[in-house]
């Protein structure tokens, strides 16, 4: 028996390797709309559809959704989830899927750039040039090689850093607030400052939190050492920028090299502002730290993979708004339920008194909950009634059912 294909909507050029990552468990038929549709343009295309996939421009919000009720799983191909209501689609029982690290390695590559470029005093060298001066001179320009690099955020980016730091040659320090296992010869300082008083070289790689906001602030700069650099490209208010600037001119500070802003403009119309522009030896760079042609080949294929999982598995696994359940592929000759629902006492008691009423056997079963949301999944063996999902549907609680018959 042939299935019938999932009809999948993308837009906003979605990379094309994700057109095979989502057909990779079964039929998916893809739609693409170049750009990002207006939202009356996108309620009027979005009717019959299973999966939407967005980058970070298309909104989704309660209306839209209420407009797709065959909408099973929005992809957002990129690493913010801000465009989207998670609230409202998981109150409908849709997971948002996105592809938080396929950019790591980009960022990383960026970062190693810039501590060469700065240690060299290439940006300074690069605005003489464009002036017409021949600033020849050795002075003040130093190779990287042990050198001390302190990384402040040993997460995915601050470790792979790590190592492309290491292999060049360079002393890796590192201040996470989470245990974490240092790669090849890095160590892990006993506090921030004690980071901060130690390395030529200090750059950010934490998540913006309450914590983290003003990491850098004015007397944080001024702890660092004399003539050491900073690199900011993980979020805009980590630094106080104007402090950064003062160091910069003072000559504190041998040069910084950012790529995002307390501010940063909306679209290629707006004006881009900072007291950093102008200040010696910067690298400044607008937000493009994870954009390269790979990382948006990654983000296609993780996302996609994700979307794929969710339609022919109805695994969630790093979902952004769903209980993660991931129950692998389904047997020959089961019948797979996925309820999600509210998170209420006895769902699964209901969900297996309806199985042991239809004679059907439950072979295995999956339940997560987080907060509100419940999402339980029983794969069952034995012929089921006709109108067994609306059995399901009529349990109090379900938000929607749905069943995966093993091909
Ligand atoms: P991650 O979540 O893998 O790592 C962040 C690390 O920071 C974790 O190990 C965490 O324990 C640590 N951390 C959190 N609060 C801390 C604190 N107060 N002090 C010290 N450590 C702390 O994140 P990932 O993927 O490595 O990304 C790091 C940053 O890079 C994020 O801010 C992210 O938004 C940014 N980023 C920027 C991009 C760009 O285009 N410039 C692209 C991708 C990511």
């Amino acid at each position: 028996m042939t299935q019938t294909a999932f009809d999948a909507l993308l837009v906003e050029n979605v990379h094309p390797d994700a057109d095979g990552a989502l057909t990779q468990c079964g039929p998916v038929a893809i739609r693409r709309l170049a750009g990002s549709p207006s939202p009356e343009a996108l309620r009027g295309e979005i009717a019959g559809a299973r999966i939407l996939g967005i980058r970070s421009r298309t909104q989704v919000d309660a209306p839209l959704l209420d407009a797709a009720p065959d909408l099973l799983a929005v992809g957002c191909f990129c690493i913010g989830t801000n465009q989207v209501d998670l609230a409202a689609a998981a109150a409908r029982g849709v997971p948002v899927f996105n592809a938080p690290f396929a950019n790591t390695r980009s960022v990383a590559e960026l970062t190693i750039a810039s501590v060469i470029m700065l240690m060299r005093r290439v940006p300074e060298k690069m605005a003489a040039i464009d002036r017409g001066e021949w600033l020849k001179s050795a002075d003040g320009c130093n190779e990287v090689r042990k050198k001390k690099l302190g990384i402040i955020g040993y997460g995915n980016i601050g470790a792979q850093l790590s190592v492309i730091a290491s292999a060049l040659g360079m002393h890796v320090y590192f201040y996470d607030i989470e245990p974490k296992l240092a790669h090849g010869n890095a160590r892990p300082t006993d506090s921030l400052d004690a980071l901060i008083a130690e390395c030529d070289v200090v750059t950010l790689h934490v998540p913006s939190t309450p914590r983290t906001r003003n990491l850098m602030n004015a007397e944080r700069i001024r702890a660092m050492k004399p003539g050491a650099f900073l690199i900011n490209q993980a979020r805009g208010d980590l630094v106080d920028v104007d402090a950064l600037a003062a160091a910069l001119r003072s000559g504190h500070l041998a040069g910084a090299a950012v790529d995002v802003f307390p501010v940063e403009p909306k679209s290629k119309e707006e004006r881009f502002e900072s007291p950093l522009i102008g200040c010696p030896n910067v690298i400044l760079t607008p937000h493009i730290g994870g954009s390269t042609l790979e990382a948006q080949a990654a983000i296609g294929l993780d996302a996609a993979t994700k979307l794929a999982r969710y339609l022919f598995e109805g695994a969630t696994s790093q979902s952004v708004n769903f209980p993660e359940v991931d129950p692998g592929p389904l047997q020959p000759g089961r019948t797979r339920i996925l309820a999600p629902h509210l998170n209420r006492p006895g769902y699964l008691r209901k969900l297996n008194n309806l199985a042991e009423e239809a004679g059907a056997n439950v072979a295995a079963q999956f339940l997560q909950t987080d907060g509100e949301l419940g999402y339980a999944v029983a794969d069952l063996e034995g012929e089921l009634p006709g109108d067994f999902l609306d059995r399901i549907r009529a349990i109090d609680g379900t938000i929607r059912a749905r069943a995966i018959r093993a091909r």
